[in-house]
């Protein structure tokens, strides 16, 4: 049976930009993606630039996501941003990340605290989960992708309405993707793992994407392995061209 879970292309646009350049390349995203057909499109630029880059997404399909959120309403936590400063601004919201993991100290416990609030303000959230180069060397990636996806989704009632990314560590930012098969087996284990908690049809509900230095020269090979139901994007992102040719490439996928 074809999948039912509409595709998925999403821009992490992660530091980068300043207000200026959030501005073009969002207004370029839009000019070149036009209405894509089949596939879902967002960008999530730094929060700063959230609201001139809604300005440039207004009426165009392509959806605002955000690369954080903290999991409270308001408070004294300085240099944070509320999840109900996000609601009606963007759809999606980025939880999870292995930088935020590596860098900023983010446990599973806290991941999965982000990724109910989000869902409490009608956000979705993109929960990213992947096995950093020694995990994997180690013989460790299924342990580490069952551990994450079950930790982070813990108490979530509709797991469907959670995306996630399988990112493995050692593929981000390096120009060395996954190899279709690496991809699909990682995706295959988290899938597993919302099927034995949440059932299968849970499971078979939840859009989950591949990231890690996805780009137009391989993003043929990455989504036509099943499962794979897009992909987070940080470099490639960047350039208005090559992320619309990834656009390009999942469309022409659905199309077959
Ligand atoms: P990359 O980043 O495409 O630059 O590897 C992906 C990500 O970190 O989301």
């Amino acid at each position: 049976m074809p999948s039912t879970r509409t595709p998925l292309i999403a821009g992490n646009w992660k530091m980068n930009t300043t207000l200026a350049e959030a501005r073009i390349l969002a207004y370029n995203v839009v000019h070149m993606v036009g209405v894509p057909k089949g596939v879902d499109v967002a960008v999530c630029p730094p929060f700063v630039s959230l609201p001139i880059v809604a300005e440039a997404l207004r009426g165009s399909p392509v959806a605002l996501g955000a690369q954080n959120l903290y999991p409270a309403e308001s408070g004294a936590y300085t240099g944070e941003v509320a999840p109900n400063m996000l609601q009606g601004l963007c759809r999606y919201v980025i939880v999870g990340h292995s930088e935020r993991r590596a860098y900023f100290a983010e446990a599973d416990e806290f991941v999965n605290a982000k990724v109910r609030t989000a869902l409490e303000y009608d956000l979705t959230p993109i929960m990213c989960v992947g096995e950093t180069l020694q995990q994997r060397e180690a013989g460790e990636t299924e342990d580490i992708l069952r551990t994450q996806t079950s930790g982070g989704l813990a108490d979530v009632d509709d797991v469907s309405s959670v995306v996630i990314a399988y990112e493995p560590v050692w593929a981000i930012g390096t120009g060395v993707a996954a190899t279709p098969d690496d991809a699909r087996e990682g995706i295959a284990v988290i899938r597993n793992t919302i099927a034995e908690a949440d059932g299968q049809e849970a499971a078979d509900s939840v859009r989950i994407l591949y990231g890690g230095s996805m780009n137009p020269e391989n993003v043929a090979s990455l989504l036509e392995q099943p499962g794979i139901d897009g992909g987070l994007i940080g470099g490639a992102s960047l350039n208005g061209e090559q992320f619309v040719a990834l656009v390009r490439a999942a469309e022409e996928r659905e199309r077959e």
